[in-house]
């Protein structure tokens, strides 16, 4: 994956604060960075002169890319590695936001899915799935923000989903957690309104990661210009922070169907919704 030289260049040279690379250094912890989007966010911000503190579980992963990013920017990556789906994988990162004053973007990327039926599912998956999703970003964006509201100035951005908009039959606890995130996203974000502190709550459809493969879910039915590639997302959010746009849905594709998704009533949303994924099922 490239890490420089793509047509985002030109444009991100300033930060998403608006201040010049160069300038007093300015750090970024980005959960998730081991793949995917999370990952597009590190190589982006490097690339933007942010120092990173990237995390994940994979320790391999996010060596390898601490050092690709060293190597091509110079500045300081350092990696963490945590299990944000228990207490003290949390804890332990909250203590690092604590630790650093120069702290200024808090990216909660890191999440996962699971799909299927929700009574065939497994328990204890359903409920890290919650930790992780949930809980974990509770925690981090409240450490951040307790930093950010004294000094008057930070940014966090909050990663969820399309699928946040309505109730998601056959991916049912992933959708309530991303309703979750949209609700107290915007909530705080209003609470915060004339702090110099900002939230963002970006909303990505389907995305060319990890994710599907892990969530274990079929896609061979979503058509190619459903998707984004993770670099596209992570360009409409960072454009997004600099607007200080509270909500980011990126694509214009992506931008029309969450406009529906809000438009049409629940009940309606979530028996299509249901009825598409059933008669995929049945077809094996
Ligand atoms: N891809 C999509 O279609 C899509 C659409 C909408 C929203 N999103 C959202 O985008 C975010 C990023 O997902 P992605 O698509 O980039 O998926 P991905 O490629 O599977 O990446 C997920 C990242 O989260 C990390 N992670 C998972 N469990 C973790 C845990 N317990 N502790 C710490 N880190 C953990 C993974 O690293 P390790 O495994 O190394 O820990 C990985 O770096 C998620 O919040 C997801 O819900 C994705």
């Amino acid at each position: 994956m490239s890490i420089s030289g793509d047509s985002g260049s030109a444009r991100s040279a300033s930060r998403p604060d608006g201040e010049a690379a160069g300038g007093p250094r300015r750090l970024a912890v980005v959960t998730g960075a081991s793949a995917g989007i999370g990952r597009a966010f590190a190589e982006r911000l490097a690339r933007e002169a942010w120092d990173l503190v990237l995390v994940a579980r994979r320790r391999e992963r996010l060596e390898e890319l601490a050092t690709e990013l060293r190597a091509a920017h110079v500045r300081r990556v350092d990696v963490l590695i945590a299990d944000l789906g228990s207490s003290a994988g949390v804890r332990a990162l909250e203590a690092r936001i604590a630790d650093e004053p120069t702290l200024e973007l808090l990216v909660n990327n890191a999440g996962f899915g699971t799909s299927g039926p929700f009574v065939e599912l497994d328990r204890d998956a359903e409920e890290q799935e919650t930790r992780l999703n949930v809980v974990a970003l509770v925690r981090l964006t409240h450490a951040a923000l307790e930093a950010f509201r004294r000094r008057g100035h930070g940014s966090v951005i909050n990663v969820s989903s399309l699928a946040g908009f309505q109730p998601s039959p056959y991916t049912a606890t992933y959708g309530a957690t991303k309703a979750f995130v949209n609700s107290f996203t915007q909530a705080v974000s209003e609470e915060l309104r004339d702090s110099g502190v900002r939230l963002q709550l970006l909303c990505p459809g389907f995305t060319r990661t990890e994710f599907q493969e892990v969530a274990g879910a079929r896609t061979e039915e979503v058509p190619e210009f459903a998707w984004m590639e993770p670099e596209a997302v992570v360009d409409a959010s960072l454009a997004g922070l600099r607007r200080g746009d509270l909500i980011v849905i990126p694509g214009a594709g992506n931008k029309l169907l969450g406009a529906m998704l809000r438009a049409v009533p629940s009940a309606a949303a979530r028996r299509v919704g249901a009825a598409l994924i059933r008669r995929r099922l049945s077809k094996g």
